[in-house]
């Protein structure tokens, strides 16, 4: 099997417009990477809705990554609509992906029960919404990544459905 393909989105005005390093995303490329994982693209967006959900769905429809990871755009300012970008054109929720990130996070901060993050499937592509800073991005990606080639063999069809083994 050929590295699972990863695209990874940064949802940030500041860092779409260069008024700030992303650094969130290097942190994403770095893990995923050593995982074994092959990034295939990495875009700034601003946190529109709109901008998210196209980038994604063609990510997915054109088959382009095995995996989306999101980073930013989880909190509750005003702007935030990473989620909601994301469940606009998932087709199937994830949602024990989000609930350990969260859960596992609260060791660090009780502020993780403050992330709206969320995950879905669209055709062959799996979506997950990191928080934004890279330390979050480091917590949460090291914890769920070993998990996650699983679900993505399941989801390719290169692994037989676990209940039928
Ligand atoms: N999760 C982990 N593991 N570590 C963190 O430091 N920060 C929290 C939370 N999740 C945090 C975390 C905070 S302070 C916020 S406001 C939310 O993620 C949303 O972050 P975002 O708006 O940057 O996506």
């Amino acid at each position: 099997m050929d590295n699972r393909r990863v695209a990874i989105i940064v949802s940030s005005d500041s860092g779409y417009r260069g008024e700030r390093e992303d650094l969130s995303g290097p942190e994403i490329k770095r893990i995923a990477e050593e995982n074994g994982y092959e990034v295939v693209s990495a875009a700034i967006l601003p946190d529109d809705k709109d901008m998210l959900s196209s980038a994604m769905a063609k990510i997915a429809d054109e088959n382009m990554a095995d995996l989306i990871l999101t980073t930013g755009g989880t909190g509750f300012s005003q702007r935030d609509c990473m989620p909601e970008a994301t469940l606009a054109i998932a087709e199937r929720l994830v949602p024990g992906i989000p609930e350990a990130m969260r859960a596992y996070s609260m060791q660090f901060t009780k502020r993780a029960m403050l992330s709206r993050s969320t995950a879905g499937i669209r055709k062959q592509t799996l979506i997950v919404n990191l928080p934004g800073s890279p330390k979050a991005v480091r917590e949460c990606l090291d914890y769920i990544i070993s998990e996650l080639a699983h679900g993505l063999d399941i989801l390719t069809g290169e692994a037989a459905n676990c209940a039928r083994k």
